[in-house]
Parts: structure tokens; C-alpha cells; sequence
């Protein structure tokens, strides 16, 4: 058998623990898992009874009269659009209530992730002929938002044993044109941010964080999202955070938050509240959050901390149980993270401990037995065709030279995450975590079944 793929330095560095505390004792997990053990017999693929007959998961969203409530006094309020930022309105007041939770002294609403980020980068200048330093797997809007500035996403490859962006590898892809590092705490794991806040810090290039999966996730007891220079947050549907369609960018730089917020709002400047009377000659467009999201996301933060903890509790369990077996185990998570968030839950398969069998037909099988896994965030950005579709417009044509459009094609390599894609990445959803201790163990029971049986599954 492959001998565990970490090495003891890295391991010194990063721990696959990822909650604070845990359920069960270490001892616990031993008598828990001998029963599992036990009774683990045929996989349901081979015949067998599955482990579960219903799926993983709560509904999601939740909510209660008190929610749909809220939602009808934005509705009945006649007020169906908010952009004078005075104290009154919702957005601004959910603006609040999210900076207070995010320990920062600003927010600003927007209708999206994907616009949150648009609104940052914008506020940091990136604009055509620049580059902004991103990963590769990521949601497709952490590129095009730097696509449609005329800039270049520049695709760092994945760290094989936290799936994050590789730190180690944006220094020597910095050059004259950089002009922002765009790192994703994808999954809701963080990112090395010691090592990106140094790389900042040596060349003085600012760090807008991609935070839109990763609500409640820290980093050194700080929110992710208030680590670098500005954060960008989705509260699209299936995000732990949710409100149908949102966003919002979190900062303490009263400057830049001021242009953020500004140009989500065609330009308007603050009046009745904390910033400065900072005008932006009318740059801007209209990204701003609707009275109704601000109210659903009102609604949804009140249960944000409660659904964090209950989400610690699940994961710490799972992760005891997970360390009985060798094979199926929790990313590594680095050692500054002091909180993860869980929107996609990503695990390391390794076949070697399952007879060979491939990652998708352990997928099958699993799904079999009532669990179906995700493939991890396999999404090798540097790959897709959008970017040919990007290149090939007549803004990138005559804004970047031939050669240099050539060797960006040329460097757009990530191996490590391909094989993540491929061979080693699984996931669970932020939703399961919202279920009971008796479903991770469900997990573990379904894992144990096909590895003792993964010869006859090949
Ligand atoms: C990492 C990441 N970035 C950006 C976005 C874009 O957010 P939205 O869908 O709210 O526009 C998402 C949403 O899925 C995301 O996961």
C-alpha cells in the first residue's frame, strides 16, 4: 500500500482536523467505528441493503413564519428599491448587522457574488492590460468578473493536500501587469493568508478575497473576507448564507469601500452615514441589493452562528470516525484556519487504499448506499473554453499583443488540480452538516462497506 502522501514537515504545517473541539473523544471514535465495522457487510451495488434509504441533507434554505414575515414588511413597506443609504432602509441595515458579524467597519450590499467581486476589483483598478493572480478551481465568476475588466486571471495550480490555491506559486507568476491576488477559500477552507498577506505586503499588491463560499470560515480568529484589503461574499441560494440571489463586499479601507459601494450604485456617494463625502465623478453601475433580498438575508443571518456550530460539531464527529481509515480523509487544513466554513466539504480519496477502484466507481458505489458524494471542486478553470472566447474578442485582441496572449495560453497550466479532478477529490455539501451524528456515521459505514468489498467492485 502507498505510504500517506503528506510529508512530516508538511505535516507540522497543517492538520486535516477541521473544527475547533469535537463530539467524541478519540476513544469514543474507536468504539463507535468497531461497531460500524461490524455492521458493514455486502454493498448495496453488489446486492446488499443500502445504509440509507432517504438522502443526505436538510432542505435547504430553512426558514419559519418569522422569515416569510419580514419578506411581506419589504413588500407592504411600498419601498421596493433602496439607493439613498440613509439608516433606514433594509440593505442598509443588513449591511450593518453583516460588517458587525464580520468584524469589519464596512459592507457594502450588491446583487451578487459575482458583482461583489466586479465592484472590488474595480475599486482596486484593475482594468484592461492587468493581471489579477486567481486559482484555478474556483466558481467560473472569480475569472470572468477579471475577463469582462479587460484583465487576465492568472491560474495558480491547487495545493494537493488542502485543494487550495499553492502559495508557494503566485511569487514567481507576479509581474509589472499584476495588479491584485484573487484567492479563493473555495469549499469555505482558507487559503495560506500568512503567506498571500506577506507576498502583498513584498510587492504592495492588494488582496481581494473570494470569501463566497466560505461565511463564518477564520483565519487566525479573524472572519475570512476581513483578511486582505477587501472580501467578497455570495448569498446566492445554496449558500449557508442565502437570500435567492446577494452579495456583498467587506472591508475596513474606508477609501476603497467607499468606491465599492459607490459604483454598485451608479456612482452615488453616501450621505447620512460613516464615509466621507468621496465622489467618483458618477463611475459606477448599478449593482445594488433589493429591499426583499435584504430582508431574506436578515432573516437568514439570525440562524448564521447556530448552523456554523452545528456544522463544527457534525464535521469534528466525521473526522474522528475518518481518521479509523485509511483511504477516505478531510483536506489538510492549514494551521492559521482557526474556523472552516463548509459550503463544499472536500476530501482526499486514495484508491491505493480500495483495491484500485477508481474514484468515480467509489462515487457509484457510495451513491448505492444512500451517499452521493460531489467530485470535489474539480472545475480546472484554466481549461475551460471560455477563456478562448475571451481572447478571441476584438477588446482582447487590441488591447494585448499576439505574443503575449500566446505565452498567457502557453502558462495556463495546473497539473495538481487535474489530478485532484480526476483521481483524489470528493465532497459532501454544506447541507449535510446540518443532519446528525448518526449520518456521518452512515458516511463512515458506507465507506467501510465498499473498501472491504473493493475488490469485487473493480
Ligand atoms: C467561489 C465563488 N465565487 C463567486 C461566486 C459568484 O457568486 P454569485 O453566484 O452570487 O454571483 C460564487 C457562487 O457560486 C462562488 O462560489
Amino acid at each position: 500500500m502507498k505510504k500517506d502522501s503528506i510529508t512530516r514537515r508538511k505535516f507540522l504545517k497543517k492538520t486535516s482536523i477541521g473544527a475547533t473541539g469535537g463530539a467524541l473523544s478519540l476513544g469514543g471514535a474507536t468504539s463507535i467505528y468497531a461497531n460500524i465495522v461490524k455492521q458493514a457487510d455486502i454493498p448495496a451495488i453488489l446486492g446488499g441493503t443500502p445504509v440509507r434509504t432517504r438522502g443526505l441533507g436538510v432542505s435547504w434554505p430553512i426558514y419559519d413564519e418569522s422569515d416569510i414575515q419580514m419578506f411581506l414588511d419589504a413588500y407592504k413597506s411600498n419601498r421596493w428599491s433602496e439607493y439613498s443609504n440613509r439608516d433606514t432602509e433594509r440593505v442598509v441595515q443588513f449591511e450593518k448587522m453583516y460588517a458587525e458579524t464580520m468584524g469589519t467597519k464596512y459592507c457594502a450590499a450588491t446583487n451578487a457574488g459575482t458583482t461583489a467581486l466586479d465592484a472590488a476589483q474595480r475599486a482596486v483598478d484593475v482594468g484592461p492590460g492587468d493581471e489579477v493572480i486567481t486559482q484555478t478551481n474556483t466558481f467560473i465568476a472569480t475569472a470572468q468578473t477579471t475577463f469582462n475588466l479587460y484583465a487576465l486571471p492568472v491560474f495558480i495550480d491547487s495545493d494537493p493536500d488542502t485543494f487550495m490555491i499553492n502559495a508557494d506559486l503566485i511569487e514567481e507568476r507576479i509581474t509589472e501587469n499584476t495588479k491584485a491576488i484573487l484567492p479563493v477559500h473555495i469549499g469555505g477552507a482558507a487559503a495560506d493568508m500568512d503567506k498571500i498577506m506577506a507576498i502583498s505586503k513584498k510587492y504592495n499588491i492588494p488582496v481581494v478575497e473570494d470569501a463566497c463560499q466560505a461565511h463564518m470560515g477564520e483565519w487566525r480568529n479573524k472572519k475570512l473576507g476581513a483578511v486582505g484589503h477587501l472580501g467578497c461574499f455570495s448569498f446566492q441560494a445554496g449558500k449557508s448564507l442565502c437570500c435567492g440571489e446577494g452579495g456583498a463586499v467587506i472591508g475596513d479601507d474606508e477609501n476603497l469601500m467607499a468606491k465599492v459601494d459607490a459604483y454598485s450604485n451608479n456612482g452615488r456617494t453616501r450621505w447620512g452615514s460613516s464615509y466621507k463625502r468621496i465622489t467618483f465623478a458618477g463611475i459606477g453601475s448599478n449593482f445594488r441589493m433589493t429591499p426583499f433580498q435584504a430582508a431574506v438575508a436578515t432573516g437568514q443571518l439570525r440562524r448564521l452562528e447556530e448552523q456554523s456550530t452545528l456544522r463544527d460539531e457534525n464535521s469534528a464527529h466525521l473526522e474522528k470516525l475518518l481518521k479509523e481509515i485509511q483511504g477516505v480523509k478531510p483536506t489538510y487544513k492549514y494551521l492559521g484556519q482557526t474556523r472552516r466554513a463548509y459550503y463544499i466539504y472536500q476530501m482526499i480519496y486514495d484508491k491505493n487504499y480500495f483495491n484500485g477502484l477508481s474514484k468515480s466507481k467509489f462515487r457509484n458505489a457510495m451513491s448505492e448506499e444512500g451517499i452521493r458524494l460531489g467530485n470535489g471542486i474539480d472545475s480546472s478553470l484554466h481549461r475551460g473554453s471560455f477563456i478562448e472566447g475571451y481572447l478571441n474578442t476584438r477588446a482582447f485582441k487590441n488591447i494585448f499583443s499576439k505574443q503575449r496572449l500566446n505565452k498567457y495560453r502557453r502558462d495556463n497550466r495546473c497539473p495538481v488540480n487535474e489530478r485532484i479532478g480526476e483521481e483524489t477529490g470528493i465532497s459532501l455539501g454544506q447541507r449535510v452538516f446540518l443532519g446528525t451524528k448518526k449520518d456521518m456515521e452512515d458516511i463512515v459505514e458506507a465507506i467501510v462497506k465498499i473498501q472491504k468489498n473493493a475488490s469485487k467492485l473493480l
